[in-house]
């Protein structure tokens, strides 16, 4: 501004001098006027000494600081301005001067305090004027603060009215609360103190972490800093930290961990085969192997269990299936494949000639290497029960299978016919007709002298009776009836005979009663002896079928004194009498039969 308007005027100058010997108004140099009264004129006569002097601000850096107007030109003006310097304004303490401009005419200072410290008065910067600095440094005074505030269950120390900026200030609270936050807290370069810290009871929760138990650290209460260590249940992995610290807000740090179900991972591949996870693969879950189609499971395991180890089962591995070669005992195979035998390969079997099937002919092998539906028997053919036999009895002592043999036995009294009691059971059956049991005959039974039987046949069954009976005058001796026996004969007939005892003669005896001559079968005769006698033996006899009496004949002895025997017979009868006193009924009843006898073959002889 202030140039264009010199070089305006020069200009204008210029052009009057060119008309006139006056000067045209001057040109000074820069930062510089006319001194005085000059100023006002415009045209300068010839002579006229003006003279320059350097603005307000600038000083005279050497050159004279007038020219004269010298026929309508000005000498040459030397004058030179340059800005005025206010130099270093001094220090401040606890803060720092800056010149960012300069220190000259026109530069400004700026004053900054050090942080805590305040300017006073509170004026940053300073103008260098055409007299020097136009102000006085501030100064740097340090920043206060007010006691920081008092916090429940705690206390600060040191206590004063006031605090100078980085004094600290220290907290500490009653047993059983814990600092939150920093023990100790500063003035501030802003006069303040910091947040104060608070006094908290610190409890954190006893951990509940599922699937996890505690192996290490604090009981509750847990206050501040406790830790605790966590493990998880077999089969499940912890994630997250394992041991937790009890932190300011009564939580834990880095909070709590979670028991996760192992995972197993992949199990791998099954060759022939697949694995299959329906569940997943984390502990608890299972994992199915199924194996292609003509594949079967070695071993047969198609579930593993995830555990807390890993899978507790090796895979099994997928085989081709093969079936054994059947072994059929009394079969063989009539169709069908070749060892060996692959899935679905069929093979037919038959028995041997007197076996029988039991099962399907035709098997086939199975996935699981096992020919279905199951592998047949041959059974000896049963030939089952033949039937009855009347009567007779059919037995089968070692059953009704083929090569057994059926017994036959008739009842007592019959016949077998034909006479074969065993049948083999065969292949076809059993191997022969049953025989029948006949009933045995007898021919008619021998006739009988003086005698008849009934009924009169030709021919008698077994156990038939026939019944004899004598003529007249004659007796049966022997049983009246005989039977047909099982061996197809009678017993022994009976005869008749005719029975004629001989009238007794009996010494010294009589007869008192009883039958007269002739005596027959079964008649009685009654004897006493006379007086003097005694009778020895039975006093009464029976007529026997052999015509003899029976008991036989007694006798009657004379009574005698005992020393006076009669007979020799007698006498040796009565010699052995006093030895033998036991014996004494004995040897007299002998001694009496002796002497019947005696006096029978006596009667007999005299008789013929
Ligand atoms: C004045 O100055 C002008 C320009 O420099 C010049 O042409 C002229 O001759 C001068 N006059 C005198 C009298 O020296
Ligand atoms: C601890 O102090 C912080 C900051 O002042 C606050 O947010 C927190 O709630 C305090 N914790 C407790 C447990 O008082
Ligand atoms: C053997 O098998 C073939 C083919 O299945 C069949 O045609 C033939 O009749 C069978 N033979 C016997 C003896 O079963
Ligand atoms: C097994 O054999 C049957 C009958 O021959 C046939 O239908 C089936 O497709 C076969 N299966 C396989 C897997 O070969
Ligand atoms: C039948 O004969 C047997 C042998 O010959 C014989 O032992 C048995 O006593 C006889 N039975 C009869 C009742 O005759
Ligand atoms: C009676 O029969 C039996 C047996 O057959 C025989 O021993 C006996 O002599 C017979 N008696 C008479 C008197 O014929």
């Amino acid at each position: 501004m202030f140039a264009t308007y010199f070089l305006l005027l020069s200009s204008l100058g210029l052009v009057i001098t060119t008309q006139a010997q006056d000067c045209s108004k001057p040109a000074g140099g820069d930062n510089m006027g006319l001194k005085g009264d000059d100023i006002l004129l415009q045209t300068f006569p010839e002579g006229k000494k003006v003279t320059f002097a350097c603005n307000v601000g600038y000083v005279t850096a050497g050159g004279s600081a007038s020219i004269t107007c010298n026929a309508g030109n000005w000498t040459t003006l030397k004058l030179k301005c340059e800005r005025s310097n206010c130099g270093s304004a001094g220090e401040v303490e606890n803060g720092n001067v800056d010149y960012p401009e300069g220190t000259e005419f026109g530069d400004k200072l700026v004053v900054t305090c050090n942080t805590g410290f305040h300017m006073v008065p509170n004026k940053g910067q300073i103008l260098c004027g055409a007299q020097g600095w136009m102000d006085r440094l501030p100064e740097c005074e340090v920043v206060t603060c007010d006691p920081p505030p008092a916090v429940a269950k705690g206390v600060f120390s040191p206590v004063k009215e006031s605090y100078d900026y980085r004094e600290v200030v220290q907290y500490k609270c009653q047993s059983d609360y814990t600092l939150n936050g920093s023990s100790s807290i500063s003035c501030s370069e802003h006069g303040t103190f910091g947040p104060a810290p608070t006094c908290v009871i610190v409890r954190c929760e006893d951990p509940n972490i599922a699937n996890g138990q505690q192996v290490d650290g604090s009981r509750p209460p847990h206050g501040y800093r406790s830790t605790v260590t966590y493990e998880c249940k077999s089969g499940y992995v912890i994630e997250g930290g394992r041991t937790l610290t009890c932190g300011i807000d009564s939580q834990w740090l880095p909070g709590l961990p979670t028991c996760q179900r192992r995972d197993c991972g992949s199990a791998g591949e099954v060759e022939n085969g697949n694995v299959d996870y329906p569940e997943g693969t984390r502990f608890g879950d299972k994992l199915v192997v199924t194996c292609n189609t003509g594949f079967k499971m070695v071993p047969n395991k198609g579930q593993i269990i995830c555990g807390a180890q890993g899978w507790m089962d090796r895979l099994p591995t997928c085989e081709v299936v093969r079936c054994e070669d059947p072994n059929i005992a009394n079969g063989y195979q009539v169709n069908g494949s070749r060892p060996p035998h692959g899935y679905n390969s069929t093979v037919t079997y038959e028995c041997i000639s007197g076996y029988v099937m039991e099962g399907r002919r035709t098997l086939t092998c199975g996935i699981d290497g096992q020919w279905l539906p199951g592998l047949p028997t041959c059974q000896r053919k049963n030939c089952g029960s033949a039937g009855d036999v009347d009567n007779g009895n059919v037995d089968y002592p070692e059953g009704t299978r083929f090569g057994d043999k059926l017994v036959v036995t008739c009842n007592t009294g019959f016949n077998m016919v034909p006479n074969k009691g065993q049948i083999l059971c065969g292949a076809q059956g059993w191997m022969d007709r049953l025989p029948v049991c006949e009933v045995v005959t007898c021919y008619p039974p021998p006739e009988v002298v003086n005698g008849v039987f009934t009924p009169v046949k030709e021919s008698y069954d077994y156990r038939e009776v026939v019944q004899y009976k004598c003529q007249n005058d004659y007796t049966l001796n022997g049983s009246s009836s005989i039977s047909c026996s099982e061996n197809g004969t009678f017993g022994p007939a009976p005869t008749c005979v005719m029975v004629r005892c001989e009238d007794p003669n009996i010494a010294n005896g009589d007869q008192v009663e009883g039958s007269r001559p002739p005596h027959g079968y079964m008649s009685t005769v009654t004897y006493e002896c006379k007086s003097g006698y005694v009778l020895e033996g039975g006093r009464t006899l029976t007529c026997g079928i052999d015509s003899q009496w029976s008991p036989g004949l007694p006798t009657c002895q004379r009574i005698t004194p005992p020393p006076k025997p009669t007979t020799t017979s007698t006498t040796t009868t009565t010699d052995s009498r006093p030895t033998t006193p036991d014996n004494h009924g004995d040897n007299l009843a002998i001694g009496l039969g002796v002497t019947v006898l005696v006096s029978i073959t006596v009667l007999y002889l005299q008789h013929y």
